[in-house]
């Protein structure tokens, strides 16, 4: 069981869960191709903005494995971004984390920031010992991120899906708790 003690501030940013007032910063980045172009999402119109920013509203705590914390990114009010960290199983004590940012406020190191918040959850929060992010690999922010956030490239899988109507190869970088101890 995990319910954050929202909202979460680190130097620059805060994070809480979602609000319906959220839509038109939502819909500002989640409707950009060049946001959706590795995402399996393809570019939101306002209406599926509306449908899946009522889904994450409610995704606040983790009660059961297979669950997902949606998180917004928040600067001075406004959503930014997104982040979010899955309860994947519970014997084995694995999660995974993702995160998707406005281009408007790529380049600054919140994303970083943010997802840090993630990491420290699963690991503290959930108490899972080993936490996974994936990438298509021209999705080159993405994982130069995961670098970053102090995750090991363990896998890079040839033409794991046929992704928007071509193969598609897969990075997965991973993090155990004690690496995460010692970053
Ligand atoms: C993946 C994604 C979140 C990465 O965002 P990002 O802004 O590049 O990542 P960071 O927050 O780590 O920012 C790092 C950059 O900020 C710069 N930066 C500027 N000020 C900084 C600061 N105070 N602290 C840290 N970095 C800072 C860094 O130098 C780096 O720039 P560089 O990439 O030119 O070297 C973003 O590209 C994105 O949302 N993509 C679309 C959605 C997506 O594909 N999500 C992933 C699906 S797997």
């Amino acid at each position: 069981m995990l319910r954050p003690d929202y909202p979460i501030r680190t130097a620059r940013l805060v994070l809480r869960p979602f609000r319906p007032s959220d839509l038109d910063d939502v819909f500002a980045y989640r409707s950009l191709p060049d946001v959706t172009r590795y995402l399996h999402d393809e570019p939101y119109t306002r209406a599926q903005a509306a449908e899946n920013l009522a889904k994450w509203i409610g995704q606040r705590e983790i009660t059961e494995e297979g669950q997902w914390l949606a998180t917004a990114v928040t600067l001075d009010g406004r959503v930014i971004g997104e982040v979010d960290v899955t309860w994947r199983s519970e014997e084995h004590r694995q999660g995974e984390i993702g995160y998707i940012f406005n281009p408007a406020f790529q380049g600054k190191g919140y994303a970083r920031e943010a997802a840090e918040v993630m990491l420290e959850i699963g690991f503290e929060g959930l108490g899972l010992h080993r936490i996974v992010a994936e990438c298509e690999v021209r999705n080159e922010p993405s994982w130069r991120l995961m670098e970053r956030l102090g995750m090991r490239r363990e896998a890079h899988f040839r033409h794991h899906e046929f992704f928007k109507g071509e193969w598609a190869d897969c990075f997965v970088y991973a993090m155990l708790a004690e690496e995460h101890r010692n970053h």
